[in-house]
């Protein structure tokens, strides 16, 4: 009897397994890891990580957001509180899988794997932790094959956080704020990608880098967007981000564009961006 039971069981979850493939989002099969990722302090990266998650999770996609930044704003930025019963933190220094993690927000399709400043700690213990470099890599191919995107907001920095985002990732997307200097540390960010490349990830690849906080008003702005183009060459995304007080808005009351503003430039545009993220991924 206790045999049958497990058989059944077993069939259950097989069943499960091949339902869950047939009936996600028309049978594309992605679990694409990205890191937003750029050293550059308040260049974008959170914004563009929270609403690029929720765009894709609002058109049907499951999505999978890791906050991997101590400052935590992702978590706070989607409403959710900095005081769960596990975090980020959890995931790369103790055992604590991801779906243990998981906070729900008002998007159905959307989990948040959520940080706090414990996250800061991370950065030291993990010096001497044994295969530091595969942590997130670990753990997150262990859940790949449940979400059709996974994105990690990255900490301003190169550290032993960042590095472990880019070991676990298949590409890097770069948001670059179009502002003097908008292309100071880039040579380095991708001096490290191709570090992780050699060692770490040899799939590693560069998703393209996003322009933001376009202001059509200022020569700047579009002198920006000129040398980024030269310097990325066909590795830029058409869509500009462009500077939106409603996307600035839109942390503060726990929530996506599109669920603040779906109107809004700063959603639209958004949208747009994410339209081109999937026709890359086809
Ligand atoms: N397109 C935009 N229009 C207006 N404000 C924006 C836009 N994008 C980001 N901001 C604002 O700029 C600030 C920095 O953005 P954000 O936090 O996304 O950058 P970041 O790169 O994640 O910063 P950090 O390096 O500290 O993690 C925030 O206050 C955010 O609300
Ligand atoms: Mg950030």
């Amino acid at each position: 009897m206790k045999k049958m039971i497990e058989k059944c069981n077993i069939f259950i979850d097989i069943l499960h397994f091949f339902l869950y493939h047939i009936t996600r989002n028309g049978g594309t099969e992605l679990g694409k890891i990205i890191s937003v990722a750029n050293q550059k302090g308040g260049v974008g990266k959170t914004t563009t990580t929270i609403n690029v998650s929720a765009m894709l999770a609002k058109k049907n996609k499951k999505v999978l957001l890791v906050d991997a930044d101590p400052q935590g704003n992702a978590t706070s930025g989607l409403g959710l509180g900095k005081d769960s019963e596990f975090s980020t933190y959890d995931v790369l220094i103790n055992e604590v899988e991801i779906p243990n993690t998981i906070q729900k927000i008002k998007l159905k399709n959307l989990d948040v794997c959520p940080a706090n400043m414990s996250l800061a700690g991370a950065e030291v213990e993990l010096v001497s932790a044994v295969g530091r470099e595969y942590r997130f890599k670990d753990k997150l191919d262990k859940v790949k094959d449940y979400y059709d995107y996974i994105f990690i907001d990255c900490p301003p920095s190169l550290g032993l956080i960042t590095l472990n985002a880019l070991s676990a990732s298949d590409s890097v997307l770069i948001p670059v704020q179009c502002e003097y200097f908008a292309l100071e540390g880039v040579g380095e960010l991708l001096k490290t990608i191709e570090l992780v490349r050699k060692y770490y990830n040899r799939n590693l690849t560069i998703e393209g880098a996003v322009l933001t906080m376009y202001d059509a008003r200022t020569n700047l702005s579009n002198q920006v967007v000129k040398e980024v183009n030269k310097y990325f060459e066909n590795r830029v995304f058409e869509t500009v981000i462009p500077r939106n007080v409603r996307l600035s808005e839109a942390p503060s009351y726990g929530l996506p564009i599109v669920l603040y503003d779906p109107m809004s430039k700063g959603a639209r545009s958004y949208e747009k961006l994410v339209k081109e993220i999937i026709k890359k991924n086809k």
